[in-house]
């Protein structure tokens, strides 16, 4: 059995399940660069038959992306491969990724069909898959939940049929770690040719056991494991990549595998997912949480100090901590500027938004002493947006004072018409949102606010989440400002942008 594990992000697609979660094919983009230079094996770029945008975006990750495999989801119907077939095709390695459920509950419930016409559907979508490209991948959703013998039997029937990586999801996070293991075993000893796919594991996270589920695979003998930045994905999430791969790293002597990451990228690629989708990583989140590595004990510094092993199984370093520190102030230049745009991965494509995010930049050193990475993500992420807007905030002035009802005097910018409102609030980011739904009226509702500080000091930029829901549409906003009660105005109108933009895609597993 090989020696290597390939690491199949899903990030642009499972990731992109999460509520609000949706990215537009401009920040998508900017993701799959990062996962590109992270060594991601593999890229599922999204889900073609979904929408024509998200057909676009796949495309266009396609065209730019070299190194990592290109991958579109599909269910097992001739309209998804063709729509992921064509979306892949401009990519230098492009793979298809076909599914269908198996268990009893989802065949008999959801699809309706019989096991016979389970088996039917799924190998005519890797026959037709493979008229696309050779790398196709087979998934039995809610394969946790299937009789393993009818897993075998489907399995053996799309390896006949071409398929060349065999994908066992544990769709609604049901597994436990020892029983995974025993069931990718089975799994694959009850397969024929088993030997001549590489197997993979798909964990959600709704039990706490994602990344150990995906490890325990391994053990079984999964070779690929599905995984998400920051653990992203549908309900609870899917397995984080960082902590499976810093686990492969760290215990070498139970896994001795190797993966192509380059672990430096992980804490550029956490920021850049969480400051694109607006799902802040929590503090104590293991790798890429901001306390991961901070040693608060002073039995712990002590001991860090004298010998690092005492308390730290990896470095801070090796995941990336330190490129995050202080990078640009008040003096830095143009060029210092572009080129740690250029080594975060996020430099803009025209010389003019580059432009647009300098002269923001020098609008921030006024405010704030020192600009570390984390602002410069967030301000290009202000910056890529600008063209699809269609509120824009021109200025704010917020009075809040003891004993008297906040209020806002608010001037947008309305699809270039300039626009002035006042309200009243129980508070001032009330009265913000308030005179923003005095000019929107947009029947939304608030689901989220969310304030957190990017970096550390009082002169720290806020960063402020907002989901709103309409009908069906789930929206997240982001705005950062060292004025959070601008940055919730900002947030507020970025959610309303986003919903404006109508985007009304399909679910794959609904
Ligand atoms: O969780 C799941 O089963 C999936 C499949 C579509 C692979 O995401
Ligand atoms: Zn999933």
């Amino acid at each position: 059995m090989s020696d290597r594990l390939y690491i199949f992000d899903t990030t642009l697609r499972d990731g992109e399940q999460s509520p609000g979660a949706s990215m537009t094919r401009d920040e998508k983009i900017r993701i799959a660069k990062q996962l590109e230079k992270l060594g991601v094996d593999i890229i599922e770029a999204g889900f073609a038959a979904a929408s024509p945008g998200d057909a676009e975006s796949i495309q266009a990750i396609a065209e730019v992306i070299k190194d990592s495999t290109v991958c579109s989801l599909a269910r097992a119907n001739e309209r998804d491969i063709r729509a992921a077939g064509n979306a892949i095709k401009p990519a230098t390695h492009g793979r298809i990724h076909t599914f269908i459920a198996t268990s009893p509950i989802h065949m008999e419930k959801k699809l309706r069909m019989q096991p016979d016409q389970v088996v039917e559907a799924a190998v005519a979508a890797v026959k037709l898959a493979r008229e696309y490209t050779d790398d196709v991948e087979f998934s039995a959703e809610d394969a946790l939940r299937s009789e393993p013998e009818f897993l075998c039997r489907i399995f053996d029937a799309v390896i006949q049929a071409g398929a060349k990586t065999i994908n066992v999801p544990d769709t609604v996070g049901y597994a436990v770690p020892h029983l995974t293991t025993d069931f990718f075993r089975k799994l694959i000893e009850g397969t024929p040719n088993s030997d001549k796919v590489i197997w993979s594991a798909h964990c959600h996270n709704d039990l706490g056991m994602a990344v150990s589920n995906s490890l325990a695979a391994v053990l079984g003998g999964a070779r690929q494991v599905e995984c998400t930045i920051n653990g992203l994905g549908e309900r609870a999430g899917n397995a984080a990549l960082e902590e499976i791969v810093m686990a492969v790293r760290t215990r070498k002597d139970i896994f001795d595998l190797t993966t192509r990451i380059d672990t430096t990228q992980i804490v550029p690629a956490s920021k850049l997912v969480s400051s694109i989708t607006g799902y802040p990583v929590q503090p104590n989140k293991a790798v890429v949480g901001a306390n991961a590595f901070a040693h608060e004990s002073g039995i712990h510094q002590d001991g860090v100090l004298k010998h690092r092993e005492t308390y730290e199984i990896m470095s801070a370093e090796s995941v990336g901590w330190a490129q995050n520190k202080l990078t640009l102030g008040k003096l830095s230049g143009r060029n210092a500027f572009r080129s740690r745009l250029q080594e975060l991965g996020v430099l803009p494509d025209s010389e003019e938004a580059l432009n647009a995010a300098f002269a923001r930049f020098k609008e921030l050193a006024d405010k704030k002493r020192e600009i570390f990475d984390e602002d410069l993500y967030s301000l290009i992420g202000d910056e890529s947006n600008l063209y699809i807007e269609r509120y824009k905030l021109i200025s704010l002035k917020v009075i809040s004072e003891t004993g008297e009802q906040p209020s806002a005097h608010l001037v947008l910018n309305d699809s270039g018409d300039e626009k002035h409102v006042e309200a009243l609030g129980a508070g001032p980011v009330d009265a913000t949102f308030k005179a923003i739904e005095t000019l929107a009226c947009s029947e939304t509702k608030l689901l989220l606010y969310s304030v957190n500080a990017i970096t550390s000091g009082t002169d720290s930029q806020g960063e402020v989440t907002v989901r709103l829901a309409k009908e069906d549409r789930v929206v997240n906003g982001q705005g950062a400002d060292t004025d959070i009660i601008v940055a919730s105005a900002k947030a507020y109108l970025s959610a309303l942008n986003r919903l404006d933009e109508g985007i009304h895609r399909a679910h794959p597993q609904v």
